[in-house]
């Protein structure tokens, strides 16, 4: 075995701040074992490019004999799992890609990292981890006066994404108790911060707003979600990894619960403020309430005690202070924003928002 770890999916939103992370701190070498599909940018990683502590390999979770070379020749001491397809939206228009990497693409990695692992002796045997990264999810929907999520709230998926990754968890799961695989699951809460495609509700908003374009709440926009900065996403699995127990799973959040509403709000002030010289302040007048998405869970949040108390781990970032920095990397990135959006993604935009109609003042209340 050597210092290397193996990841998947790094060239995404959260797997690219990971490796950032993990290399900077000089925590040993990354195999980047990604698809590259619409969500994935060689580009989020480029400052590594020539770095001997960095290795990219373009290709499938879902390709055995590519995952099993992998694992032969770079003997990892850990496979850190990220990949997955990862837009709620994506999976209700189209939910196959969402069974095949994130059911599959878990299944194919936890065999063939079983098989890596029967074949360790000693301190090698010891070492070796599986963190497979998750969602809360999974969790399904809380009421407005529910406790937040702790590790032992019931599944309850309601989305074909969260089913999907439900399903791996269950893997993941089922190859620890049945053939002893040192797997380690996290579930974490809405991540935000640079190298997040737009896609997704704050640099959607983020995006829009600088081009002028309406604003997207779906429904009443009083859905709340639990905000998490994704570095401090990135060093919970790190202390995951290091010291998390084998076979118990660890919930990830920030305790920044927030409205849709709050949020888009927030995004708008921070914009007057950091474009003065924009001509579409004040940018809330943007926003428009539009269809919702069906089957919309109401309300995440998550109780993170057993990572803080068990492992020491604490978020860095406010929502208040993280969101700055998001806005900040967007306004400085739009180059990188325009390069991602280019392409397959406007036709994305159309199938999403164009078939949802604008709701009248109080019409998307519950
Ligand atoms: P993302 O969509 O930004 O990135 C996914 C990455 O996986 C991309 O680089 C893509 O090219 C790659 N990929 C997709 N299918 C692949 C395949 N079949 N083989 C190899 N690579 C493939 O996702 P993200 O937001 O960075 O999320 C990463 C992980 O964290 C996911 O497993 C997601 O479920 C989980 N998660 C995300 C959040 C969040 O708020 N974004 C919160 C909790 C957990
Ligand atoms: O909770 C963790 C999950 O967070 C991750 O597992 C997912 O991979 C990630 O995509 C995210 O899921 P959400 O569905 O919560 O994220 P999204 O950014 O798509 O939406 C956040 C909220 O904003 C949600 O209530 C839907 C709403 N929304 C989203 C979009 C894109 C809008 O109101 N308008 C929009 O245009």
């Amino acid at each position: 075995m050597t210092e290397n770890i193996l990841v998947t999916g790094g060239a995404g939103f959260i797997g690219s701040n990971f490796v950032l992370d993990w290399i900077a701190a000089g925590l040993g070498p990354v195999v980047n074992l990604d698809a590259l599909t619409y969500a994935g940018n060689p580009e989020n990683l480029a400052t590594l490019e020539g770095d001997p502590a960095y290795t990219f390999v373009h290709g499938n979770i879902c390709d055995a004999a590519l995952v099993e070379r992998l694992l032969a020749e770079y003997r990892p001491r850990a496979v850190v799992h990220f990949a997955a397809e990862s837009h709620v939206d994506r999976s209700i228009v189209g939910p196959e890609a969402f069974l095949k990497t994130n059911i599959d693409g878990t299944f194919t990695l936890l065999r063939a990292a079983r098989s890596y692992y029967d074949g360790l002796v000693g301190e090698e045997r010891e070492r070796f981890r599986f963190l497979h990264v998750s969602t809360d999810e999974v969790y399904g929907t809380l009421t407005p006066e529910a406790p937040a999520f702790h590790e032992e709230t019931p599944y309850a998926p309601n989305s074909p994404y969260a089913a999907s990754k439900a399903a791996s968890d269950h893997l993941v799961r089922a190859w620890v108790h049945t053939y002893g695989l040192p797997a380690v699951v996290t579930n974490c809460s809405n991540n935000y911060g640079p190298y997040q495609f737009p896609e997704k509700l704050i640099p959607l908003m983020i995006s829009n707003a600088l081009e002028g374009k309406g604003l997207p709440v779906y429904g009443d926009g009083k859905q709340v979600r639990d905000w998490l900065y994704v570095g401090d996403h990135a060093s919970a699995l790190r202390v995951v990894l290091e010291r998390g127990r084998i076979g118990e799973t660890y919930n990830v959040g920030g305790g920044n619960q927030r409205t849709n509403l709050e949020v888009v709000t927030t995004l708008c002030e921070l914009l007057d403020e950091l474009v003065p010289q924009s001509k579409f302040r004040p940018h809330q007048q943007l926003v428009k309430y539009v269809t919702d998405r069906p089957g919309h869970d109401r309300r995440y949040a998550i109780d993170a005690r057993k990572l803080e108390g068990e492992l020491g781990w604490r978020a860095q970032e406010s929502f208040e202070t993280g969101l700055r920095k998001t806005v900040e990397w967007y306004l400085a990135n739009a180059a990188w924003v325009a390069d991602v959006t280019s392409g397959a993604y406007q036709q994305w935009l159309t199938k999403n928002y164009a078939a949802r109609t604008t709701l009248a003042a109080g019409e998307g209340a519950r």
